[in-house]
Parts: C-alpha cells; structure tokens; sequence
C-alpha cells in the first residue's frame, strides 16, 4: 500500500473553538475509523523503524497510546506510558508544560527506563511541543535517551517541532 498524506490528512477533521475559543482543534478519530489509512499509518512507521536500534516506545496520554502500541507490538518493543496527572498507580515523576489550551502535568512511572535506555517517543500530533518535550525532560530525568520523537501531524504554525530540534529531539511526522 503506497503511503498518500492527502488521504491521511483528509481524515484529520478540524474543529473551530475546541478545546477553547480561537483553537481549532485537530480531530484524528475519522482516522482512527478508516482501516486503509491506519493500516498506512502503522506500516510507514514499522517500515521507519524496523531497522533502527532503539529500546523502548514511549506513548503519549491519550492517542498516543492507539500508535504506540500498535508499534510496540509490531517492533516487539516495550511499551511505557506517559500519562497525565493522578493516573499511574506506582511511584512517578512529574513534570509540568503548557500547551495551546493550558497547562498540565505529565508522569511516568519513575521504574520505567535506566541509564543506557533509548526510547521512541510516541503522539498522534506535534502543535506547541510542550507535551513531547516533557516526556523528553521526563526520559533524560531517567538518565535514558531519546531516540527520536514521531507523530502523525505536525503543525508546524505552532512551533513544536521547531522547538524540538532547537532541543536536539529529531522529530519524524507523516504529514505537515
Ligand atoms: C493533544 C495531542 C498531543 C498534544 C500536542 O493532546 O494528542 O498529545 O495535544 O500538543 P502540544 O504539542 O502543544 O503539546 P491533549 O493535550 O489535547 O490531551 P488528550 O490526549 O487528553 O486529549
Ligand atoms: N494539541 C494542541 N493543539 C492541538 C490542536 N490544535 N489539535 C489537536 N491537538 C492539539
């Protein structure tokens, strides 16, 4: 199956005044819905991936999860969950950012990587970056390593993925 980014974002639905007003919420469950597109998805980041050392997937709270754990059971990788606020039962480490709509905390649990660790970091989109770059401050607070950050979209107008190299994260998207 040939990869289309027209088709995938066709499937991306934009969504005036959500979660706020004057933000147009990037909706990517018809994506989800569409078989064909998830199935281009999941195959162009297996294919990205599949030769490439790294230790462990780290998926993002919340759709990060559906992607990364499609890859982690495809590239038989381990899989760590960062999560928000109040949600891992364990003992966890903390950290805050702020993205177009507000601020937060992300956590994972403080057992999940150690020194030597190269992990890749997994969201379905990149808008401010605040959220892939607190699981990043989150992996190296770990003493492990980002091997590189991948996302389905990236909206580049918002800065993230600027900011992210400007931190020395390699980000990889599907469609811009
Ligand atoms: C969205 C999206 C990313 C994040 C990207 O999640 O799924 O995780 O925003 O934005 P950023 O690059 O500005 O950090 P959201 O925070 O809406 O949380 P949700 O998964 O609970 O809906
Ligand atoms: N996260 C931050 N900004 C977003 C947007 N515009 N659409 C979807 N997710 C987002």
């Amino acid at each position: 199956m040939i990869f289309d980014e027209f088709s995938i974002k066709k499937l991306v639905r934009p969504v005036p005044d959500f979660p706020k007003p004057g933000v147009v919420f990037r909706d990517i469950t018809p994506l989800f819905q569409s078989p064909r597109a998830m199935r281009m998805v999941a195959d162009s980041l297996i294919q990205r991936y599949v030769e490439t050392e790294f230790s462990h997937i780290g998926a993002l709270d919340a759709r990060g999860f559906i992607i990364g754990s499609i890859l982690a059971y495809e590239l038989n990788k381990p899989l760590v969950l960062f999560r928000k606020q109040g949600k891992l039962p364990a003992q966890v480490l903390s950290q805050g950012y702020s993205t177009e709509y507000g601020e937060a905390f992300l956590e994972v649990h403080a057992d999940s990587l150690c020194e030597g660790d190269s992990v890749l970091l997994v969201d379905d989109l990149i808008a401010t970056g605040g959220t892939l770059l607190a699981a990043a401050q989150l992996v190296r607070r770990m003493n492990a390593r980002v091997h590189e950050v991948a996302a389905v979209i990236d909206l580049p107008e918002l800065g993230g993925s600027r900011k992210l190299q400007e931190a020395g994260i390699a980000a990889y998207t599907l469609t811009a």
